[in-house]
């Protein structure tokens, strides 16, 4: 334990033994007796585009390089990613997905053509990652594709014959050619996303353009692989809005009313960043206060409001519910950091945007009925990442943690919390003081997941678990010497998940949440 971290845990006890400090407590209530929704374990997918050195570098450094690696995949990276059981990645783009061409990236390595990445920097791209790569990282990692296939610059056929190359088993021509490459078994991809922004980056498109080019792509370009005809078949996830409006939800919802048995979509996508400030991104990422702290929350919290708003389209045309919302591209977007190039869009991540990701997986496991996917931008060394690395070192940021502590909650089952949050007031902002949700998992076990947004106090959580009784309870907290904490190469556990004392008795739970922090506990029944 650090000495500042042992500080502020002293100072907490102490503010808690003052009298008066009851009235920091938070009752909150969950019901295990109304089960909800299953937390899907896809909304806790990622996001790895090729963008920057969130492959090359991040991921992929060539089998020759002196970092250890497994056939050019960096053994680090593959290590730490295995620990979050991440359930889907989604690749290539993005906005580089409008503009790829996978035939460049598959065969000898030596032969594949160099060309622009003119979606990021315009930097050469070696075509070294292609198709075969991404599919050994995601079998290192134990994850499922979810391809984004050109819409923008490419044709149904182009992505019709990469699907084929990826997952014909029958000997044609693209299957005997994947196997030439090494690959005789027929991959399986899981997702399947028709385009990218289609509205801005991915070429600009009106609803119905966007519309007319779904159909054909839903419709032409198949999933072949035998294994994946009856079961675990490939969803298809439509280019959903990246604003407020409604008008391209209502487009594609509207069509998807009155599809026929030639095409159908399984999911509207929606992008929406924390841009606190606003475009262009402004934010540090390390250099900043408890103002900024509190006005980035408020700005994350309107995920809650926008799904609602696209939920409540969704709902007239499908009341049952079977197309899924996919978050496919969420999280914090700060201002470039210092000395790097600013459209490989690299920031640092530091205890605030882990509590930012706390309060958006919390929204989405509210919404799970609906919201049955995301992807949090992005994996490696771009945007709000997991991971960051410089040449052989690798750091795991305080979000990479939030991760692998809501790693119970994947494809758990929702339970109602109820509880008065209170407020957190800094200057004009007001937060709840407390956000919180519970979960069952397939084991029995109660999983409660705390979040205090209040990063001046503490708060003492007292909930009643209707009854439930407790053979053991254990809790992990991510909290910090304060908001702008990060983990960097030189000190690398200065945000990581520490053990917390909590107490269940006679179906009551107390624990005391340090400021701005995260916590997941575990009650075994
Ligand atoms: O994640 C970075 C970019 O943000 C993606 O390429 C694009 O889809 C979005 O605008």
């Amino acid at each position: 334990m650090t000495r500042r971290y042992a500080v502020v845990l002293g100072l907490v006890a102490l503010l808690l033994s003052l009298p008066g400090y009851a009235a920091d407590t938070v009752h909150l209530a969950v019901d295990p007796s109304k089960p909800g929704a299953r937390i899907d374990r896809n909304l806790f997918g990622q996001f790895a585009e090729n963008l920057g050195q969130g492959l090359y570098e991040g991921i992929w450094v060539g089998p020759d390089s002196p970092i250890p690696n497994t056939r050019g995949i960096r053994n680090d990276v593959v290590a730490a990613l295995r620990e979050l059981k991440v359930p889907n990645v989604r690749w290539p783009g993005g906005c580089f997905a409008d503009q790829y061409h996978w035939r460049k990236g598959i065969g000898p390595r030596d032969k594949r053509p160099a060309t622009v990445n003119s979606a990021w920097g315009d930097v050469i791209d070696t075509n070294a990652f292609g198709t075969d790569e991404f599919m050994d990282f995601i079998q290192q990692i134990g994850s499922t594709p979810y391809v984004s296939v050109n819409v923008g610059s490419g044709t149904p056929q182009e992505a019709a014959e990469w699907l084929e190359y990826m997952t014909a088993a029958a000997p044609t021509a693209l299957a005997r050619e994947r196997a030439a490459n090494g690959h005789p078994e027929p991959y399986r991809v899981g997702f399947l996303g028709i385009g990218n922004e289609s509205w801005d980056c991915g070429g600009a498109m009106s609803p119905e353009y966007y519309v007319s080019l779904m159909k054909v792509y839903s419709r032409f370009v198949l999933n072949m692989n035998p294994a994946q005809r009856e079961h675990e078949q490939m969803l298809k996830i439509a280019v959903g809005p990246g604003t407020p409006s409604t008008q391209w939800t209502e487009a594609v919802m509207q069509a998807w009313k009155q599809h026929t048995w030639s095409w159908n979509i399984n999911g509207l996508s929606l992008h929406w960043y924390t841009v606190p400030k606003g475009w262009p991104p402004s934010t540090d990422s390390v250099k900043f206060g408890l103002d900024d702290y509190a006005s980035s929350l408020k700005a994350t919290l309107f995920m809650d409001e926008f799904l609602r708003k696209q939920e409540a389209v969704m709902d007239t045309y499908d009341p049952e519910k079977k197309v899924t919302l996919t978050v496919d591209e969420w999280g914090a977007w700060h201002a470039p950091l210092a000395g790097t190039n600013p459209a490989f869009l690299v920031q640092q991540n530091s205890m605030r945007d882990a509590v930012l990701a706390a309060l958006n997986l919390n929204i989405f496991a509210r919404h799970a009925a609906r919201v049955r996917m995301a992807n949090i931008a992005q994996m490696v060394n771009v945007l709000q990442a997991m991971i960051l690395t410089d040449k052989e070192k690798m750091v795991l940021t305080p979000t990479y943690y939030i991760f692998k502590m809501y790693v119970p909650f994947q494809d758990a089952t929702s339970l109602p919390v109820t509880l008065d949050a209170g407020t957190y007031s800094r200057g004009n902002v007001k937060l709840p003081r407390v956000d919180a949700i519970a979960a069952r998992d397939a084991a029995g076990r109660l999983l409660l997941s705390l979040t205090n947004l209040d990063a001046e106090s503490p708060v003492v959580i007292d909930a009643d678990l209707a009854g439930v009784t407790a053979k053991s309870a254990t809790a992990q907290t991510l909290a910090a010497a304060a908001v702008n904490s990060v983990n960097t190469f030189a000190a690398p556990a200065t945000v990581v998940p520490r053990a917390t004392a909590v107490t269940v008795h006679g179906g009551k739970l107390n624990i005391t949440l340090a400021p701005a922090s995260v916590t997941v506990v575990a009650i075994e029944p």
